[in-house]
């Protein structure tokens, strides 16, 4: 007997995304149901070979539906699941909105696949920031082996980590480029056609963004409390795949071969780093792909025990819809969660 599951914000770019992946990974759902808000009730969005009629979040009932994946925004998580969880529903929400609440697992299934069954308090399980999730599943490997104490990380993150708006800027404004039309930015706070803009989310006091203080939290959260870590988050013209330059110091000695061995054998990780044009991994190519993707890992002689590599991985995928699933994949798979119609 199957599971009945609900997406929400199933007409964005992660919801399109969260559909696919369910049918690609063939997701032991019965009844899936596309939601979001009632301005797409009634359109249709495809799920494998099928079409959803999409319903609107206020007329779904919630209480036979085992999971809800969420991706509507942070004050619509707040607002909704709550009640969702109320209804023994367990939500695995894409927002910002529970990662850091005590009561509530903060989990990437490759690093800390455990939290996951301390659900139960709210029945609401956080996915990561999209440019975490692909941090820790590089970092997790290497840590175990030699100890990481700092780690300084420059992101390069796609539009689409903004929404399909967002996605829709790069476009327009590209297009007026060429025809020598005006840009006008809308969604960032400068041109992103042909720039870059270091600026992700709101600023905070210290002068750094929230995205920055984001990398930070979630990964002591999710994979050790001790590793100091500094970001700066910068958006680039780029539509799909978040990249990263990753340095980290460690506690013991550790090789370049010895981390490319390493990573080669972890779980999610794909390391592609040969020391020639070309031979390594870049955002486009990483677009539409399930690994973290490692490349140009060398030793940082300037500190003691130190490397730098080159992270990419699919923001909607690794980065949101892709680890939403996997998470109810280790509900599901360590008998943590039947579906109510067994009951
Ligand atoms: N993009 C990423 O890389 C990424 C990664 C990790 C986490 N996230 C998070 O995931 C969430 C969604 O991101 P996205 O990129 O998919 O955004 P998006 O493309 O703008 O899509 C937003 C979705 O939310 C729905 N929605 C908006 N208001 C709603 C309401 N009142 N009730 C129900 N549904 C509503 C929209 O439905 P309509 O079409 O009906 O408006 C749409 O389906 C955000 O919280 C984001 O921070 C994104």
């Amino acid at each position: 007997m199957g599971y009945k599951v609900a997406v929400v914000g199933a007409t964005g770019n992660v919801g399109r995304e969260m559909l696919s992946i369910l049918a690609e990974r063939g997701f032991p759902a019965d009844e899936v149901v596309a939601v979001a808000s009632r301005r797409s009730q009634g359109t249709e969005v495809s799920f494998g070979d099928k079409t959803l009629k999409v319903q609107a979040l206020e007329h779904v009932d919630f209480s036979d539906v085992d999971i809800c994946v969420m991706s509507a925004g942070g004050s619509i998580s707040k607002e909704w699941s709550p009640k969702i969880g109320a209804e023994k529903c367990v939500v695995i929400d894409n927002s910002s909105a529970w990662r850091y609440d005590e009561d509530v697992p903060l989990v990437v299934p490759e690093v800390n696949a455990d939290a996951a069954a301390g659900f139960t308090k709210k029945y609401i399980i956080a996915n990561p920031n999209c440019s975490t999730a692909q941090l820790v599943v590089a970092l997790k490997p290497l840590h175990d082996k030699a100890g990481i104490r700092r780690v300084v990380v420059s992101t390069y993150q796609s539009v689409s980590g903004a929404g399909k708006d967002a996605m829709d800027e790069l476009f327009t404004q590209t297009r007026a480029i060429f025809v020598s039309d005006p840009v006008e930015p809308k969604k960032f706070p400068k041109r992103i056609a042909f720039n870059l803009i270091p600026h992700i989310d709101v600023f905070m006091e210290d002068g750094f963004t929230k995205e920055e203080w984001k990398m930070t939290a979630e990964t002591k959260k999710i994979l050790d409390p001790k590793i100091k870590l500094t970001a700066t988050c910068v958006r680039v013209p780029v539509f799909i795949s978040h990249s990263e330059v990753v340095n980290i110091e460690f506690e013991n000695p550790i090789s370049a071969d010895e981390a490319r061995s390493i990573l080669r054998e972890a779980p999610g990780c794909l390391v592609v780093d040969k020391h020639e044009p070309g031979g390594y991994i870049t955002p486009y190519e990483a677009a539409g792909e399930d690994a973290t993707y490692i490349s140009r890992i060398r030793e940082d002689i300037t500190v003691e025990n130190g490397l730098t590599m080159w992270v990419v991985s699919d923001n909607l995928r690794k980065g949101a819809a892709l680890n939403a699933v996997q998470i109810a994949e280790v509900l599901i798979n360590r008998g943590l969660l039947k579906p109510k119609k067994a009951a």
